[in-house]
């Protein structure tokens, strides 16, 4: 099923109202939440397991509150490429929804498709293209019993976005509008597979977000979607230390950044 019951281990918790998955360069945010409780996936029962790890991709779920929103925060997400079926990539937005959330927070690394974004830029992510091959709601029978034809129609909340571009004009910081392509990888792109993307519309191009947001819209949870562009597809010598420098530099600005939109919900 796509539903999942609220983990034992984190039955006793206060009910948050919005999560966020926290990818490179995000991390930042962990320690902005107050009255935190810091719980290793380990400990989660249920939480999928990958078959190879990425250093970088550290597992542990926070439950506090920032800006006075009860919150749930995911330091770590599990890939498709890692090995897990997309439901299981899509994870945290079924947990986000079994503990009652209405709104769910995506962010990433991604590699810079449209050659005006440059390393360092935060993208509003406006729509997605799902080129991961799967999807988190094969096999799933929808909430009435049929088929779970979800429609994917701003997916990424106007209104949500709105706030988001409002709370990033306070602090300052230029949010640019794209397109998220999410493909399955692990191996990056070819030069050819990046003119591919641009051809079809993506602006930045990653390996996550896709099958939770799928997920999160299915189970009638709000999306908001940020990614930060740490590279140029496709560009020379890239490797994942390139992606988590990128996002280390990024880090303090992008934690002011959601904390200022949860300011707003
Ligand atoms: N491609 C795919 N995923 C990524 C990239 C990229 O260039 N950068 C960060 N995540």
């Amino acid at each position: 099923m796509l539903e999942i019951d609220v983990p034992a281990r984190l039955s006793g918790i206060s009910k948050p109202r919005v999560a966020l998955v926290l990818g490179s360069g995000f991390g930042g945010l962990s320690e902005a939440i107050e009255n935190s409780e810091s719980i290793p996936y380990a400990d989660i029962e249920g939480v999928p397991q990958p078959q190879s790890g990425v250093a970088g991709h550290a597992g542990v779920l926070i439950v506090g509150d920032v800006a006075g929103v009860p919150v749930v925060v995911f330091s770590g997400r599990v890939h498709g490429y890692q090995g897990v079926s997309s439901r299981d990539a899509a994870y945290p937005a079924r947990l986000a929804s079994a503990l009652g959330c209405e709104v769910l927070v995506v962010t990433n690394a991604a590699g810079g498709v449209n050659p005006d974004l440059v390393v360092g830029d935060v993208v509003l992510i406006s729509d997605q293209i799902n080129l991961t091959g799967g999807s988190p709601l094969v096999g799933w029978p929808g909430p009435a019993g049929g088929v779970p034809f979800v429609p994917m129609r701003d997916a990424y909340d106007p209104e949500l976005r709105t706030l988001a571009l409002e709370a990033a004009a306070d602090q300052g910081v230029t949010l640019k509008g794209g397109v998220y392509a999410g493909l399955l990888g692990p191996a990056f792109e070819t030069p050819a597979e990046v003119r591919y993307l641009r051809a079809v519309g993506a602006d930045v191009v990653g390996m996550s977000t896709v099958p939770e947001v799928i997920a999160a819209r299915a189970l009638g949870l709000r999306v908001l979607g940020f990614s930060l562009v740490t590279n140029a597809a496709a560009g020379e010598g890239l490797s994942h230390i390139e992606v988590l420098e990128a996002g280390e530099r990024a880090r303090e600005s992008l934690a002011e950044l959601l904390v200022a939109i949860l300011h707003g919900l």
